[in-house]
């Protein structure tokens, strides 16, 4: 039988993991595809970089477009990242018949549209279980094991930076910036961290998820997104006062004929199993019709465990090329015919529990009038506490609410920050609770 050959694009953090394991684990991976997968070529722009693995001779180059025209590779690993040279190089694998694995989901977000037709139409598989929750198959799940039920709802926490950073302030007292340095250090930001701390990556991940899930066009730009780069120290400390611990969630709900999609950090009570996972963990609870409610778990960042999917995805394609086969499961989960654009609902419409912490003067009549604005926009108060002094003469007033509806939260804001005993913005967490019955 034939050996499979490799050509692997980018050999940073997760494309050394993925040489790590095509070598180190050769064995193990021959006795279960029945052939050889054989890293043929790598390619990386620093040819000298110290990777801590030793390739044959010939294997590595600086350039990634010789690998991808050469007619003895059959599967290409994309590994560069970003919306540029990698997107280039993908689509001319496609063109040249080859294979492609990718856990590039900045371009499958942005652009997978396209990509997932060019492959369609040239008849090739590409492969992105890495894409979404590192080492969790998320999309095998999606498009595999839950087929038989209409999906309902997804809440999850999809970046493991985040993650990570707000563990750390929340139970080591680390700043954002210590926090960011070490997740950097440790290859589990994307290469412009902001991806991760404005809530893009996270929403990436959730525009390719909704789209395997509810059969529609992916739609990055209609998900309503937030980072966690504004959240501080005392709204965390407060917050675990409440019984809740603060997560960067994706919140999305299938309302039939409209997709609820946001990304923001998120109260959730501590007995909550999100509030639970800390670190670089990823979890995320997936609600379908038939099957209820199921929770998956693990490093959703990081070298090896990204690695491990990536490898998932080569292996099932390595099978596909020796039982002649491709397409079998369709890229996206549905027949291409039936993905439909279904339209994300405005968040202005929704409805949940908020916590606002306004700085106020601290002189009399100030409650009754920031809850005279909340009560005449219809926003129930359940608990209020005005938590000590500052030092500039300003005090943090607490507010948790009852449901209320996001657009007369946001037109009530607009009003309070306007009155002359405001000192500062206003902070709004949104909180899923109980009551909310949305989390598992
Ligand atoms: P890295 O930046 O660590 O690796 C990318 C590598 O590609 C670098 O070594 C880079 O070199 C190299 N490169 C850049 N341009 C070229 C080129 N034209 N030809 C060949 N090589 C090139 O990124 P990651 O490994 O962290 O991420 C790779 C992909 O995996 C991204 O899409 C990311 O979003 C995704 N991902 C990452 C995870 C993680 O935990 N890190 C988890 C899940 C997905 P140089 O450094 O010199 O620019
Ligand atoms: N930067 C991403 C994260 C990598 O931290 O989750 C995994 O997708």
């Amino acid at each position: 039988m034939r050996e499979i050959n490799i050509g692997l694009l980018g050999c940073g953090t997760v494309g050394t993991g993925v040489a790590k394991i095509l070598i180190e684990n050769r064995e193990l991976i021959r006795s279960r595809v029945g052939t050889p997968l054989v890293l043929k070529r790598v390619a990386d722009i620093d040819l000298n970089k110290e990777r801590g693995i030793s390739f044959d001779e010939g294997v590595f180059t600086s350039d990634a477009q010789k690998v991808v025209d050469d007619p003895e590779i059959d599967i290409i690993i994309e590994m560069i990242g970003g919306n540029g040279i990698s997107k280039d190089l993908i689509l001319r694998a496609i063109k040249n018949g080859k294979q492609v694995v990718t856990a590039n989901k900045a371009l499958i977000a942005g652009q997978g549209n396209a990509l997932f037709k060019a492959a369609a139409d040239k008849g090739v598989d590409l492969a992105y279980e890495a894409s979404v929750g590192g080492c969790i198959p998320i999309i095998k799940t999606l498009r595999e094991s839950l087929v038989g039920n209409h999906i309902k709802s997804m809440t999850g926490i999809l970046n493991g930076t985040c993650n990570y950073i707000l563990s750390k302030i929340t139970d080591d007292g680390s700043t954002f910036e210590e926090a960011l340095s070490e997740a950097q250090a440790r290859g589990y930001a994307e290469a412009d961290p902001t991806l991760d701390v404005e809530g893009f990556d996270t929403a990436h991940k959730l525009a390719i998820i909704m789209s395997l899930a509810y059969g529609m066009e992916i739609n990055l730009k209609d998900i309503y997104i937030e980072g966690i780069s504004k959240i501080s120290p005392m709204d965390i400390e407060f917050a675990g006062q409440f019984g809740y611990r603060i997560k960067l969630l994706v919140i999305s709900k299938n309302k039939g004929d409209r997709v609820e999609a946001r990304v923001h950090p998120t109260m959730i009570p501590f007995d909550n199993l999100l509030s639970n996972v800390n670190g670089t963990l990823n979890a995320i609870t997936i609600s379908g019709d038939a099957v209820g409610d199921i929770l998956l778990y693990g490093h959703g960042a990081g070298m090896l465990p990204t690695a491990s999917a990536v490898i998932s995805d080569t292996v099932d394609i390595a099978r596909n090329i020796l039982t002649g086969t491709h397409g079998r499961i369709p890229l996206l989960s549905y027949q291409m015919e039936n993905i439909k654009k279904i339209p994300v609902m405005p968040v202005d419409e929704i409805s949940t529990h908020y916590y606002f912490r306004f700085s106020a003067a601290d002189r009399p009549g100030v409650l009754s009038k920031v809850s005279g604005i909340l009560g005449n926009h219809d926003i129930s108060i359940k608990s209020v506490h005005q938590k000590g002094r500052k030092s500039n003469g300003s005090v943090p007033i607490v507010m948790l609410t009852h449901i209320a509806k996001e657009a007369n939260v946001q037109k009530a804001l607009t009003k309070i920050v306007c009155l002359d005993v405001m000192c500062d913005r206003p902070v709004l967490i949104r909180i899923e609770d109980e009551d909310g019955q949305d989390l598992i």
